[in-house]
């Protein structure tokens, strides 16, 4: 191919438009960071971006214009800005912006010395909610949703010297957006996770799956997706501490579907074995770690590598420990998982959008099961065609992110979402799509149940027909009644499928202590779990559960003062990591069903 053809196509590859969800294992390549310090701009009246008859401006911020004359008068100036912490929330930065929803500018300057004939590009780990992103005045693209990674290619824009990098952060809530306007989280808006320049190959290796064949132990399968320009490689997979290197021709769009014999470890809670895989092309090589692992339902059992397996959970929010804000590090990925596995956790929801991908690499390490979610939550609106789009969008950058990760079991595609057909047509396209993409995980959703006596719950809920496992959240003995009312409650299901008790709990202030009737001690929330796990454990078809929740988290829906001061006070640990009674209700249970194993 000539050197005219190489341009052109570099240049085809680099219009601006929007965000690269499919080169993946971009956020496995070594690269240049841009975490740090950047330039902000508080705006909102999106000034930056509108003229006074709000039209977009040909001249917004986003050119990071500087005065050339002593008359020009030019109303911002990043280099003379504060700046914010990236990755980081803004709201838990600065005092002014705790309550923020709007725009805000971010600017980074950098130099960067290409190497000959390689690609470059700009990674984001998530920017909460919508995020325009430019690169030395140049629109290069934006992207939807808060929680999923997205990247630009920039190999024709990128110069030596003194590059700016620009990005419209804005974290507005709204109806139709994906989540929609009502949430129990605080909606911290910012870069919340890692950002970084990735040079790679003219033609690299874009994405790969390497996993057991569903329903084998014994055979590896997957494929190999090379972008660029020669398509036609021969390519390789080794597993170095299985003995095991098999090559591949990729066909003329870059692409090998394969499948070979393999005797490897199986990954576990127990034993949390990975493998070093390298993926190599003639021109690439990316590596990684994987756990090879089979996950299945028979009848209402989940089966982990062919066995029975009760899913001892615990549910998380992305709230960073102590500092309160959004978590993004490793430390606080291991501080997080590690009082899961404390409390005798083999499980985890990560609720209720995907966690940053220390989450899931820490959960590998540590031998947690993970149920991975999108913010389908609550009344999305579920005519908008836009609406299921973006839903849909973010749901396949969620598993093209982790789908080599041995920790994810499941994917959700809802949480707690009205029951209409319009929500049901919905959910079963976020279905197939789940499916499409990866067929060997189970598909599930926190999904509606109710009663049909004073003392039965059923759960029928019409999209129990279409996942592999049935999630349901209730709250008897905190929002329905008082924790004693458990014990008479039955439960009944009309599906012969696994149940996962996604979400129960209750409130309870730490340090708060008074009888196991006040509301809001820990002496209630102890006693509602008690209750609770007696009822549970009388639910033939249980194969797990995910109280409400690990560590208490803010929220704008919980203003009560003295108690609340905008936090869910539902968690089993304070937001500065001291347990509650109740954490050592839940550890006893677990311990008690490790036992009796
Ligand atoms: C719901 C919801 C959670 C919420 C919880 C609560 O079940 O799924 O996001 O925080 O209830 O009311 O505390």
């Amino acid at each position: 191919m000539n050197k005219i053809m190489i341009t052109l196509l570099i240049f085809l590859f680099s219009i601006p438009g929007y965000a690269q969800e499919s080169f993946m294992t971009l956020g496995e390549r070594s690269s240049l960071n841009l975490d740090g310090n950047w330039n902000y701009i508080i705006d909102p009246y999106e000034n930056g971006y509108y003229d006074y008859r709000w039209q977009p401006s040909p001249n917004g911020f986003f050119k990071n214009e500087k005065p050339k004359n002593k008359w020009d008068h030019i109303e911002y100036n990043f280099d003379t800005s504060d700046t914010l912490t990236v990755p980081g929330d803004w709201n838990s930065q600065r005092k002014e912006l705790f309550f923020y929803e709007g725009t805000i500018w971010y600017k980074k300057s950098f130099d960067f010395k290409k190497k000959n004939d390689t690609r470059v590009f700009l990674r984001f780990g998530a920017a909460n909610y919508l995020a325009i992103v430019y690169l030395n005045g140049e629109e290069l693209g934006e992207h939807e949703g808060g929680f999923t990674p997205f990247s630009f290619e920039i190999t024709n824009l990128v110069r030596e010297k003194d590059n700016f990098i620009v990005v419209k952060v804005d974290n507005k809530r709204c109806a139709e957006c994906v989540p929609t306007l009502n949430t129990d989280w605080w909606n911290y808006g910012g870069l919340t996770r890692n950002v970084s320049i990735i040079e790679t190959p003219a033609t690299f290796i874009s994405d790969y799956v390497v996993q057991l064949k569903k329903g084998s132990t014994g055979e590896i399968s997957g494929w190999i997706q090379l972008n660029g320009f020669k398509l036609h490689q021969e390519v390789s997979i080794a597993l170095r501490d299985a003995d095991i290197r098999r090559r591949y021709k990729t066909d003329s769009s870059g692409f090998v579907k394969y499948s070979f014999p393999a005797s490897v470890k199986l990954w576990s809670p127990e034993n949390p074995v990975l493998y070093e895989v390298t993926i190599s092309s003639e021109t690439d090589t990316i590596g990684g770690v994987i756990g090879f692992r089979t996950i299945e339902t028979k009848g209402t059992q989940i089966l982990l590598n062919g066995k029975p397996v009760f899913l001892r959970g615990i549910s998380i929010h992305e709230e960073a420990p102590f500092r309160s804000g959004r978590a993004n590090s490793i430390q606080d990925a291991r501080t997080l998982l590690g009082w899961a596995k404390e409390l005798g956790c083999n499980f985890v929801r990560l609720a209720h959008y995907p966690h940053n991908e220390n989450m899931v690499k820490e959960a590998d390490s540590l031998g947690l099961m993970i149920w991975s979610e999108i913010p389908v939550y609550w009344t999305i609106r579920w005519e908008n065609d836009q609406t299921f789009k973006n839903a849909s969008r973010q749901l396949s950058e969620m598993i093209a992110r982790d789908r080599n990760r041995a920790s994810i079991i499941c994917w959700s595609v809802s949480n707690e979402t009205p029951l209409s057909p319009p929500r049901l047509e919905f959910l079963k396209g976020l279905v197939r799509k789940a499916r499409e993409m990866d067929p060997t995980r189970l598909l599930t959703a926190a999904m509606e149940r109710h009663y049909i006596d004073a003392t039965t719950q059923m759960i029928d809920d019409p999209l129990g027909e279409f996942v592999d496992v049935l999630g349901c959240n209730e709250y008897i003995g905190w929002y329905d009644g008082l924790p004693q009312k458990t014990d008479a409650i039955r439960w009944k299901t009309v599906f012969n499928k696994p149940l996962i008790i996604s979400e129960f709990g209750g409130s309870a202030l730490f340090g708060y202590h008074a009888d196991s009737l006040t509301a809001w001690s820990e002496e209630f929330q102890e006693s509602l779990y008690t209750h609770q796990l007696a009822m549970l454990r009388k639910i033939p078809f249980l194969s797990g559960m995910s109280p409400w929740i690990l560590m208490d988290f803010r929220s704008p829906r919980r203003q009560l003062p003295g108690i609340q001061d905008f936090r869910n006070r539902k968690g089993l640990l304070s937001e500065r990591g001291e347990k509650k009674k109740a954490f050592y209700v839940l550890q006893k249970y677990y311990k008690e069903l490790q036992q009796e194993k």
